[in-house]
Parts: C-alpha cells; structure tokens; sequence
C-alpha cells in the first residue's frame, strides 16, 4: 500500500465546476497516436525545461526535467526492467529478457513504434515526456509561442494533460491498463507487484512538476482535488468495466483472473473472515471483481443522487452475479456505463467542494460499519479519507488516527478487515 505518506495538498477549494468531457479514445493516447516521439533530449535544454531552478517569469516553472529526472519514479521505470525482480518475472514468462519484451516495454517506457522514434528518442529514458504529453514532432515549435492558441497545440498532438478525465484516461492506461497492455495475472503470477491508483493521490505523490498558480488557473482545468479524485474515480471505474469487456475471457478454465480481486482468493485458509457484501451480495466461497473504485463511487453518489446510489448498486450487483454465474456481461457492462454517464452529469452540476465533510463522513460511516472488509475497497477508502482531511485542513488534528488507519492496510497479506474498520471508527467518533 502506499504508505508513502502523502504530500498535503495545497491545491485549495477552487470554484470551477467540472465541465469540459475528456473526449479522448484510447487510440488518441501518447502510446498509440501517429506522431514522432522526438525524446526527452528534446525537452531538457536549460532554456527549455532543464532549468535547475523553478522560473516566475515565465508561464511554466522550466525546471520540469530536472523535477522528473531527480524526483519521478517514471524516470527509472525502464531502469526497473533491468533489475533482478524484473529479470526473475521474465524468467517464468519464457521471455528473452524484460527490457526488450513489448509487453512490459509498453507501461514501462514510451513504447512507440520504431517509425515513430526521433533521432534523441532513447527507449531507456522510460516514461518520459511524450508518453504523457504526447509525440512533439508537430507542436515543438508552437507549443513555445506563446501567441499560439492552446487549441492549435493540442491539434498539433500535445496531449491534454489537464484536462482531468484525460489525465485519467492516460495515467490509467498504465496504472489499470486498456486495450492490448495489461498487468495480466501471468504477469501477475511471474511475481509483478499488485497495482492500484488514485488519481489526486498519484498526482501528488509523482510529485507534480506545474504549479497551480494565477496564470495556471487562468488557462488551465484547476480544480480541486476533490474534484480530481471523483473524475478519477468514474474514470477507472468506466476503464474497468471495459477491461472486464473486452479480457475476461471466459473461455478457458479460468478467466483474466486479474480482473478480480486478488485477496479473495490469495489468502490463508484459516483466515476465516468470509463476511456477505452488499455490493456483490455473492456466497461464500465466490471470486469477487474487482470492484474498488465502485466503492466510492457509491459514497459519492449516496451525497450526490440516493437514486443514481441504489440504481448502481443494483447493476453492480448484477454485473457481480452474471459473472459468477459464468454469463455474458456484456449487457450489463453496457447499463452500468450508462449509469457513469450519468454519474459524470451529475458531478459536472454538483459542486463537490461544498460536501466535503459529507463525502468523508459517508466513506467512514460504511467503513466504520464493516462494510468495506475487502482489502482493495480499504485501500481505496483509506487514500479517500486522507485526501478529504487533508482538503478540510483537518489532516493535522487527526493524524494519529490516520497513522492507524494506514497502520491497518499496510499489510495487504494480513489484513484484518476488523482493525481497519476500528480505525475508521475512531475517525468516526
Ligand atoms: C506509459 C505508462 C505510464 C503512464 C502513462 C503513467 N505511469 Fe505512473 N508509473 C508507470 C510505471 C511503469 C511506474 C513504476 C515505475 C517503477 O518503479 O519502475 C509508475 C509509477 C508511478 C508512481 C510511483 C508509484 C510508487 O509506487 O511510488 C506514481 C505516483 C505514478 N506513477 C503516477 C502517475 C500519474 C499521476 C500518471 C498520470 C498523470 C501516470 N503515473 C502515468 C507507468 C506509467
Ligand atoms: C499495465 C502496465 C504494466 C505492465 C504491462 C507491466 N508493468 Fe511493471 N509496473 C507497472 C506499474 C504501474 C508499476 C508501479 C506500481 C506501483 O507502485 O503503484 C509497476 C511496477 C513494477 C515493478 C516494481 C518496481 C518497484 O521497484 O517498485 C517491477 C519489478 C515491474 N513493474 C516489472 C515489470 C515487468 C518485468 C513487466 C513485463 C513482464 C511489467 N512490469 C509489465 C505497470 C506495468
Ligand atoms: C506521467 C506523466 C507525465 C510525464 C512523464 C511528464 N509530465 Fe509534464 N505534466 C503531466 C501532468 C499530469 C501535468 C499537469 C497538467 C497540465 O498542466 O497539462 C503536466 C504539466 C506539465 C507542464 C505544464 C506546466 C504548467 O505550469 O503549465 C509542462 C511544461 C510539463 N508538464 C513538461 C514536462 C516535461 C518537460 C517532461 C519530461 C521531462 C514531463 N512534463 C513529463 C504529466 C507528465
Ligand atoms: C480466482 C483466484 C485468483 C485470483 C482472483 C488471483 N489469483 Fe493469483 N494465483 C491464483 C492461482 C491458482 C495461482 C497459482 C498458484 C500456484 O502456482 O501455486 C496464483 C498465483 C499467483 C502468484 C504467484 C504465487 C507464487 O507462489 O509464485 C502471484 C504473485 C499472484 N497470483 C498474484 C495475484 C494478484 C496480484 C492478483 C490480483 C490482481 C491475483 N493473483 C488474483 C489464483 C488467483
């Protein structure tokens, strides 16, 4: 778990509503758009983003590089692949090694196709700009002037980063998966840690290289974290339930298994602490999806819509039982994604920043209850609490509690959904 504590937020409550739709596709990603990657060497001259120190003159700090190169684990995430771990999870794929296999290549650095490489594009530079800002070859010279309407930038390929359910889509392509990458459950199986996210969370934490200032505020999507988090939220919901669609794969013996939660079946047999789940209302003894970010997306709608609450409980309840009953999803997949639509309208209208101690209260009360005893819904709800506390400004009053808290899913082998839901009680009270 990310027990890495979490830098606090000073983003402070801004007033914009969500309004602008991430209308990217998949294709339109970095990884899959039809523009050279010039590489990093591109970006990192002193007089463009390598500059040691942070700028005030100009519109960007300038010291992007060096924040990334310094600070940002998407620099060594090629070096990774060369690693010992690395080299034992290739080992039992059967794969020559893991910096030349497409299939960790792909999350691990910006995997273009060999066409598409500039002359400075190095493969061992790992996620660098242009797997987030998308290829340069067309905008590298614009994006510069500042007389150039933003628009015309991002027509010319720059990726719009800002804009939230765009960033989400982005961070997780990698961070969930979508299309043909995937942390599958051989992969998995070879040794690959567990992957989670959360959009506000990791955008701290990675740690941010802009600053949301005046002149940031001015041109840019600059809204609140809690305002991120939920766009995060319906947007990994909505790429999973494609992932879902698109890789269960029911044909073999066993499906993706990935695509459920690992601890339902990864734990020992005398744990015992089998307890019903409203959420799947499935028997004991049932593999469960993964449905964690469903968890607060049921907190955010019981604050935002009782209705739109019940009515996707009752498709996630659905969806839970097609699966185990070893039906097609498909349908209810469809319906479900419906109801984020909807979801997504809502939360353009609603103004989050105004409900924030209803949305913390709504997440401890369920969890106080016992009913987030999953290890990934816990975790979910965990790096929620933290981040509405933190923009509350109440983070330091309750820091002991949260230290427990994060004291009770640090150990995702032994979790006992008991001690965090005690925690979470504390908080409560
Ligand atoms: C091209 C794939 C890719 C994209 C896009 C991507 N990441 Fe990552 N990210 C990775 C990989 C791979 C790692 C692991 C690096 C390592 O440790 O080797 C990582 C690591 C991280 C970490 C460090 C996690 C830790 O355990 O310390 C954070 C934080 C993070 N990413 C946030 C983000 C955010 C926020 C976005 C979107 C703005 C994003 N990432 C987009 C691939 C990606
Ligand atoms: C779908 C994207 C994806 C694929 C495919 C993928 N990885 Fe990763 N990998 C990640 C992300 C994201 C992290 C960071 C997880 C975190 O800390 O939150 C990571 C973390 C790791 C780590 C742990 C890094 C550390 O020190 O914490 C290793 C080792 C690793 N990956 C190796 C591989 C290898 C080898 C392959 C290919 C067989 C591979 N990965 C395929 C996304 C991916
Ligand atoms: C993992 C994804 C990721 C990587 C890698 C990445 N960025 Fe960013 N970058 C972002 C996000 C997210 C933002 C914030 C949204 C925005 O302003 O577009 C951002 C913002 C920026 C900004 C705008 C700052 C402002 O104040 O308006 C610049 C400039 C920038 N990045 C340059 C770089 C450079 C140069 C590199 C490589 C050295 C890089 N980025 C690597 C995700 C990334
Ligand atoms: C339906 C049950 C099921 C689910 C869900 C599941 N696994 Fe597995 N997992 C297995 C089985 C079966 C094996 C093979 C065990 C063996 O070889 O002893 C395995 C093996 C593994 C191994 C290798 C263990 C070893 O002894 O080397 C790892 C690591 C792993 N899984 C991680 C995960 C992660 C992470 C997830 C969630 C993303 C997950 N699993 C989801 C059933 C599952």
């Amino acid at each position: 778990m990310i027990q890495r504590v979490k830098l606090l937020l000073c983003i402070g409550i801004a007033a914009f509503g969500v309004s602008v739709m991430g209308g990217v596709t998949a294709a339109e990603l970095p990884h899959y758009s039809d523009t050279q990657h010039l590489g990093v060497a591109s970006c990192a001259s002193s007089v463009c983003h390598g500059s040691v120190t942070s700028r005030t003159s100009t519109a960007v700090r300038q010291n992007e590089y060096v924040i990334w190169s310094r600070q940002d684990r998407h620099r060594i995430s090629y070096n990774t692949l060369l690693n010992n771990e690395s080299k034992a999870i290739a080992k039992k794929l059967g794969l020559k090694s893991a910096h030349t296999a497409d299939i960790c290549l792909d999350c691990h650095a910006d995997n273009v196709a060999t066409h598409l490489r500039g002359s400075r594009f190095q493969i061992d530079d790992g996620v660098g700009c242009e797997a987030c800002h998308g290829g340069a070859e067309n905008y590298i010279s614009s994006h510069v002037d500042a007389d150039t309407p933003r628009g015309e930038v991002l027509q010319a390929g720059l990726y719009p980063t800002d804009e939230p359910r765009a960033r989400a889509k982005l961070c997780l392509s990698c961070h969930l998966g979508v299309g043909d990458k995937m942390a599958t459950h051989d992969i998995m199986g070879a040794g690959h840690p567990r992957i989670s996210f959360e959009l506000d969370t990791f955008g701290a934490l990675q740690p941010a290289h802009y600053v949301l200032d005046k002149d940031y505020k001015d041109n840019k999507w600059a809204g609140s974290s809690v305002e991120l988090w939920s766009i995060g939220q319906v947007e990994a919901a909505r790429q999973t339930l494609l992932l879902i669609r698109d890789r269960l794969n029911t044909k073999g013996l066993f499906p993706e298994l990935a695509l459920f939660d690992c601890h339902s079946c990864h734990h020992s047999m005398s744990d015992r602490k089998w307890v019903a789940n409203d959420r799947s209302s499935l028997p004991p003894g049932s593999v469960r999806l993964n449905d964690a970010n469903f968890v607060m997306l049921l907190a955010i709608s019981s604050v935002v819509s009782q209705d739109l609450e019940r009515s996707l409980k009752k498709g996630l309840r659905a969806l839970h039982q097609t699966v185990e009953k070893g039906n097609n999803p498909k349908k209810k997949i469809t319906s479900l994604l419906t109801k984020l639509d909807s979801l997504d309208d809502k939360l353009d209208k609603a103004d989050l920043n105004s409900v924030v101690p209803k949305l913390r209260k709504a997440i401890v009360k369920r969890a106080a209850a016992g009913k987030l005893n999953d290890y990934v819904g816990a975790e979910q709800a965990t790096m929620a609490v933290d981040m509405l506390l933190s923009v509350e400004g109440k983070r330091a009053k309750h820091a002991k509690s949260l230290e427990n808290l994060y004291k009770s899913v640090n150990d995702e082998d032994n979790f006992e959904p008991y001690k965090f839901a005690k925690a979470m009680k504390k908080l409560a009270g």
